[in-house]
């Protein structure tokens, strides 16, 4: 991740859409305050051309602050028309959409929560419930997505995916209930961005007794900052707050049993689990989606909703069903 300026936004060549053409001039970075122009507003991208800068690999191009919501959108139009695309493959697919999710991402760091952010969140939940519909392949999905760079980003992407597979199996057919299932799964952990960066990466058995707390405070800051928002619907906002719950009660920050969670919070905790197992990260190896639902069901004692446990068994399974045919 690139140190933040005040005016000026980066973005990473390999988040760039070759072959479109980026709405926004383009510059390089070549001292502390020094930006030069590389390519204009208008032109193609050719990413070759752009990797490289007076001989020197080029990894961030840089961006106008107030122009940056220009490119996202430009991003965000073209997945949106690509995951519709018969011709393009799941791994292409869910390339495109987390290049433009990683925009979103960005903007979120460096433009914060406001109304167009959350605006282009909704709008990559949009082709992400259409390419989890699309899709019934478990194990490409989830492997196109651990090609993704940002940690964070190919996390919350898992799980708004996998919330949406789940919700096919439990056969909820309400699409605005899916959307915010899958936007409430896409920001669940953005509280995250409110803590020290150093806390997030830390595997959790290396935390203190004070780290666990305030790190377990990310529900609730993520939470705050939606309400903030004051626009975004309630069964949004609480899914954020109660992703880390179970049907146990043994969750937190409230150790809600599963009576009292919200009902979509209950799929995105379960996809949470499954995704923190599936993904990789810092402190995981991926383990396959078979292993990871036998740690859920015998090392961790199965804690979810029973309900919605099954209907991911039957993702999983169907998917096995289908490779042994
Ligand atoms: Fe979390
Ligand atoms: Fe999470």
């Amino acid at each position: 991740m690139q140190e933040k300026h005040p005016t000026m936004v980066p973005v990473p060549v390999r988040d760039l859409i070759n072959g479109s053409t980026s709405p926004v001039n383009l510059y390089v970075r070549i001292g502390t305050d020094k930006f030069i122009l590389i390519e204009k507003a208008g032109v193609k991208t050719n990413k070759d051309r752009l990797q490289s800068y007076e001989d020197k690999t080029v990894e961030y191009l840089w961006v106008k602050r107030d122009e940056y919501t220009q490119l996202v959108d430009n991003n965000i139009a073209i997945a949106g028309v690509m995951v519709n695309q018969q011709s393009l493959s799941i791994a292409q697919k869910t390339q495109i959409l987390s290049q433009a999710a990683a925009g979103v991402f960005a903007e979120l760091e460096h433009i914060g929560l406001g109304f167009e952010t959350y605006s282009h969140a909704r709008q990559i939940v949009e082709a992400t419930v259409a390419l989890a519909e699309n899709t019934d392949n478990l194990s490409h999905l989830l492997s196109s997505l651990n090609d993704c760079s940002d940690e964070l980003l190919r996390h919350s992407m898992a799980v708004s995916s996998i919330s949406v597979l789940i919700a096919n199996a439990l056969n909820w057919e309400n699409k605005q209930t899916v959307e915010k299932l899958a936007l409430g799964a896409l920001l669940h952990d953005i509280g995250l961005k409110a803590l020290p960066p150093e806390l997030i990466t830390k595997p959790r058995a290396l935390m203190s007794f004070e780290e666990i707390q305030l790190y377990e405070q990310h529900p609730y800051k993520g939470m705050q900052m939606l309400l903030n928002l004051g626009m975004v619907p309630d069964d949004v906002v609480a899914i954020v707050y109660e992703h880390h719950e179970n049907a146990i009660g043994q969750g937190y920050p409230r150790k809600l049993r599963n009576i009292k969670m919200h009902p979509l919070a209950k799929v995105v905790a379960l996809a949470n689990d499954f995704c923190e197992l599936t993904v990789r990260s810092t402190n995981n190896h991926a383990k396959s989606p078979r292993e990871a639902l036998k740690t859920i069901e015998i090392t961790m004692g199965q804690p979810h909703n029973k309900e919605a446990f099954r209907a991911l068994q039957l993702v999983v399974n169907k998917e096995f069903a289908k490779a042994a045919s």
